[in-house]
């Protein structure tokens, strides 16, 4: 397998001189589910946000492919190929389901079509989706859309920073189901940054661990070994 994703020595924050990644190098193969696991506040959306550069960061390089994308916009890389589900599931409140759909389809053909094969959500006539209102919507339903949102620029890699975060037990499998096709049947390398450690571990190839803005481990696939890591038991 080959890398789609290199990150080296990568070192930025919010705020000039306050770093909160120290230094995270990490690799990614095409095809592969990585697991992003960690306590609160260790840096993983933050981590998430300086890939696509929606924060600067002030060392390091990121190569995606062949290519060095660590100068591009967030809307180049979004052309390239990378797209980030946002922690909470961002959705424009105020316009109709359609009407967020449309404002981040890339202009390949086939993309909605494909979206509404895998997307429980989606799965009602267009009239619906443009009577339907983002605001209206339910956790479950809100996080469905913003993962269409996600994969509407056609992307080779996602990163999904926390998709199941505050869903309900039925609503949490069927966004598992949702991973499974997204990584099956549309075969999109994932970046899967998740709280839920057990279900992080069963859905990835790896799971590497954030702890204070390094990422510390690499191959944890023991639940056992992994809370003695976290919680010291
Ligand atoms: N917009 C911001 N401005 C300044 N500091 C921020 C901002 N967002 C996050 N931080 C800080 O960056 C650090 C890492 O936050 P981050 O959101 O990356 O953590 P996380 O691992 O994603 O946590 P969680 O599991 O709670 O989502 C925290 O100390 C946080 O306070
Ligand atoms: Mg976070």
């Amino acid at each position: 397998m080959s890398e789609i994703l290199k990150i080296n020595n990568l070192w930025g924050g919010y705020k000039a001189h306050v770093d909160i990644l120290h230094g995270v190098s990490m690799k990614v193969q095409h095809g592969e589910a990585l697991g992003i696991i960690g306590l609160n506040g260790s840096g993983k959306s933050t981590l998430g946000k300086a890939i696509m550069n929606m924060i600067p960061f002030r060392k390091g390089e990121i190569s995606f492919g062949s290519n060095d994308v660590s100068s591009l916009t967030t809307s180049q890389l979004s052309h390239c190929g990378i797209s980030i589900m946002q922690q909470g599931g961002k959705v424009f409140q105020t316009l109709s389901v359609w009407d967020n759909l449309k404002l981040a389809l890339s202009k390949q053909p086939n993309v909605l079509e494909t979206l509404r094969s895998i997307i429980p959500m989606l799965q009602v006539p267009k009239k619906e989706l443009q009577r339907m209102m983002a605001d209206t919507l339910s956790g479950g339903e809100k996080h469905q859309l913003s993962l269409a949102m996600t994969l509407a620029t056609n992307p080779h890699l996602v990163i999904l920073d926390e998709p199941s975060a505050g869903l309900s037990p039925k609503a949490v499998e069927d966004m598992y189901q949702l991973l499974h096709a997204i990584r099956n049947v549309l075969g999109i390398t994932i970046i899967l940054i998740e709280q839920n450690i057990a279900r992080a571990i069963d859905f990835c190839d790896r799971c590497m661990l954030m702890s204070q803005g390094l990422l510390t481990f690499e191959k944890i696939d023991k639940f056992e070994v992994l809370e003695e890591i976290m919680f010291n038991k």
